[in-house]
């Protein structure tokens, strides 16, 4: 049954501290009964800051030139992805910037390919890349990648005009992820909440979306401002607890209504706070993606401001990182895929 929306919209509405801990309760028990108190690793790349398109809010937009860009060579990655592999992570997100030219697509499948033949098969790949063509999903998919994140940002159409330039189009986004599941892929979205302008009705309308689309993946957070953007004027006001808060009720809130899809708690929740990735998993999110990039490059990927730029790809890190998963009462998948249930049910439909 559709979920009801006034439902939504109390949850996200949340106050007082018995409250919000009766929400992040509910939410618990619900991940407890449908996906476990697993946590997979997804060892991040971002292995290019080059991007095509002009989004907003964002950082690494292309008409920011207060940086420089970088590709990350097929050694390097293929050298980060060993690592992974050899801490037992069970798989790799790679993601970067947005282009479609064919010298990046084609050295995105070398990539993928050459991953699943380092690893024997072991390492699940994930790509964040972007608006593609269905060729080029197909190509990657035939490569060995088996799930995509393609996050919509908001499912507000006017909201979505004014956060971006003429030429990118919600429709187009949503066209790309029906051909996401249409090529076969373990499909993922996600929005930014705490945006200019945006309602919490807006954010209820957002969690239906993914019901409705039926997504078996989510990777959302909140929106923090950037000097270098359009929106710069936000810097000043920031709310630091409040964009947590509200990441986290949001967390909550997909939790109880999706059930069996995975949630990544993501790293605008750990630039918000230290502990901020703990307190996702402890509001319902069950994927965490420890940033494995060479920590040479990470002052080139600040998508907003105070993006943490420690160095995850440390044996000490990871260490640590499990006895803060530990200490929650959490485990670790270690050499798990950590597929979304969600894909295996609908798969049964
Ligand atoms: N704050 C939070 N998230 C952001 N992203 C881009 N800019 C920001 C920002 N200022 C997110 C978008 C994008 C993902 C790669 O990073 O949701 O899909
Ligand atoms: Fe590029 Fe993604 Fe940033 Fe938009 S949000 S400018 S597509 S990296």
């Amino acid at each position: 049954m559709r979920p009801n929306k006034q439902e939504i919209i109390d949850m996200l509405n949340t106050r007082g501290e018995e409250n919000l801990k009766a929400l992040f309760a509910r939410a618990y028990e619900v991940k407890k009964k449908y996906v476990g108190t697993k946590v997979y690793f997804r060892g991040l790349i971002e292995i290019s800051n080059i991007c095509s398109k002009n989004c907003y809010y964002c950082g690494i937009r292309s008409g920011n030139p207060n940086f420089p860009r970088y590709t990350i060579s097929m050694d390097e990655a293929l050298q980060e992805a060993k690592w992974a592999l050899d801490q037992r992570y069970g798989s790799l997100v790679i993601q970067a910037g947005e282009r479609i030219d064919a010298a990046w697509t084609d050295f995105i499948t070398e990539l993928v390919r050459e991953i699943k033949e380092m690893s024997s098969g072991k390492l699940g790949i994930t790509l964040s890349l972007g608006e593609q063509t269905e060729e080029t999903y197909q190509k990657w998919f035939d490569a060995g990648a088996h799930r995509y994140l393609l996050r919509v940002e908001t499912t507000n159409r006017e909201l979505y005009k004014k956060l971006h330039p003429a030429d990118h189009s919600f429709e187009n986004r949503l066209a790309s992820l029906r051909l996401l599941r249409k090529v076969g892929y373990q499909t993922g979205t996600g929005v930014m909440v705490g945006l200019p302008g945006q309602s919490i009705e807006d954010i209820a309308d957002d969690i239906l979306f993914f019901y409705d689309e039926d997504v078996d993946m989510l990777g959302m957070g909140p929106y923090i401002p950037h000097q270098d953007t359009p929106l710069n004027h936000l810097v000043d006001g920031f709310d630091t607890q409040e964009a947590l808060l509200l990441g986290l009720k949001l967390i909550a809130a997909c939790r109880i209504v999706l059930k069996d899809v995975n949630i990544a708690t993501t790293t605008a929740l750990h630039a918000l706070h230290p502990g901020g990735r703990e307190k996702g998993l402890l509001a319902g999110a069950n994927v965490l993606m420890p940033n494995i990039t060479d920590p040479k490059y990470r002052e080139g990927y600040q998508l907003y401001e105070g993006k943490p730029g420690m160095d995850e790809n440390a044996v000490q890190v990871v260490e640590e990182l499990q006895r803060s998963i530990e200490a929650i009462g959490e485990t670790v998948g270690f050499d798990e895929w950590g597929d979304p249930k969600h894909f295996f049910r609908r798969q049964q439909q």
